[in-house]
């Protein structure tokens, strides 16, 4: 999945031949995922038509403040426009919008959404070999630099003037490319590594039957998903689960048996910087597996179990840097019982559910969780989606690096 995925992006278009190259920008980011609206300057109508980039990206295009053809002249905010945005990319940028941007010459709706706009702005310059190098071109670069926007620096080839130099806007692959990349560096966790456990596990009783519980294992890929997208290589451990997920940098471990999962940890373990305990391992395991069917046979039936080995706690026992979170699930003496968790099994934090609390636990699509760090800090949040409380976890994460 691209980091653009459900961005949206504000392309702004302005006047130089190289305008017709955004049809396929606009393309290329519908393909990453993300949503586009387009603002174009009056002169870059001249290159390539507003229809065409409106059927691209599936939105009305802008390139005035009001629009002329409607009886009721609707305004066209570019307040609004700014604040949407989770990015703006100009592309190309001639010479002129440059420098109008660079020194406030809001003439246009285009410069106008620029000088609103909060998000993070890209820039492609294109011109010709000399206007790219021209001392006034420069200063444009550099004082654009200097209030924080990011160059996508001109390449150099054949140029629609018939010269050849330094000047031709970059391809819209290569934009594509270098947002990304500049992106994903941006993102919090990025290089970081995360081992999640999610979803039961099934304890074999023979071949066709099990012990297992009702997890879903919705937490644990709720919180791989938050962590891939805030930029950290996740690898997901996982019980037997319907969900899906779909994100390149989730590396995806289907186990079935406790044992299996610890295998799975422990193969992992030394190379992350962060375990994640959301599954619902089995405490007990038949201590004998039935290698034929069992018959019904006799009135009774007697299971015996055995203890599985806890997994969390023997990473904890084992753990040098990595930043340990495990989840507790209790009745009754909650605060007191989760800390003993951390104790008994050498945690950072512990995520703790009271069953006590409505909406908490197996089988809804909301949470309620106290966070409790080592140092006993206890934080009771809201109930919440899962979704959410899988972010506050992630948060915490973040926290834990950048704190
Ligand atoms: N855990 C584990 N391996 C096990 C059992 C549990 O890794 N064999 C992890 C779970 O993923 C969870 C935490 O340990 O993060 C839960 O601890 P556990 O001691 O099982 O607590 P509860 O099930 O909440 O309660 P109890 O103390 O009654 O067992």
């Amino acid at each position: 999945m691209s980091v653009l995925s459900g961005k949206k992006i504000l392309l702004g278009v302005s006047g130089g031949i190289a305008a017709y190259k955004t049809a396929t920008l606009v393309r290329l980011f519908i393909k990453a995922g993300a949503h586009v609206q387009v603002i174009m300057t009056p002169a870059s109508k001249d290159f390539i038509t507003p229809l065409t980039l409106s059927t691209l990206s599936k939105n009305p295009v802008y390139s005035s403040f009001y629009n002329q053809d409607d009886d009721n002249e609707e305004w066209n905010s570019h307040v609004e426009f700014g604040l949407w945005a989770d990015l703006m990319v100009i592309a190309p940028a001639t010479a002129n919008t440059l420098a109008k941007m660079a020194n406030g010459v809001c003439d246009n709706l285009l410069i106008a959404t620029y000088l609103s706009a909060k998000c993070p702005v890209y820039f492609a310059p294109a011109m010709d070999l000399d206007m790219y190098i021209h001392p006034s071109t420069l200063e444009s670069f550099h004082k654009l630099k200097l209030f924080g926007n990011t160059m996508i620096p001109a390449e150099k080839g054949e140029l629609a003037s018939g010269l050849s130099g330094e000047g031709r806007m970059s391809e819209p692959e290569h934009i594509l490319a270098f947002l990304e990349a500049n992106l994903e560096g941006k993102l919090p966790l990025k290089g970081k590594k995360i081992l999640i456990t999610a979803g039961p596990t099934y304890e074999a009783i023979d071949p066709v039957r099990f012990i297992g519980n009702h997890s879903s294992g919705k937490m644990g890929y709720d919180i791989a998903e938050c962590a891939a997208i805030m930029g950290a290589s996740v690898i997901l451990v996982s019980g037997p689960s319907h969900l899906k997920i779909d994100n390149n940098l989730v590396q995806f471990v289907p186990v079935v048996s406790a044992q299996e999962m610890y295998e799975a940890c422990h193969t992992y373990f030394s190379d992350v910087d962060v375990v994640i305990a959301a599954a619902a391992v089995a405490d007990y395991r038949p201590k004998e597996v039935s290698v034929q069917k069992i018959k019904k046979e006799s009135e009774k039936f007697v299971i015996e179990l055995e203890k599985t080995k806890d997994i969390l706690a023997s990473l904890g026992e084992i753990k040098t840097k990595q930043f340990l979170i495990g989840f507790a699930l209790e009745t009754e003496n909650e605060i007191e019982n989760a800390k003993l968790k951390i104790q008994k099994k050498n945690l950072d934090l512990v995520v703790l559910n009271s069953l006590q609390d409505v909406g908490a636990g197996f089988g809804t699509p909301t949470n309620k969780v106290t966070f409790i760090d080592k140092n006993f800090k206890v934080e009771p949040m809201e109930l919440k989606s899962k979704k959410a409380v899988a972010n506050d976890i992630v948060n915490k994460v973040i926290a834990h690096f950048y704190d």
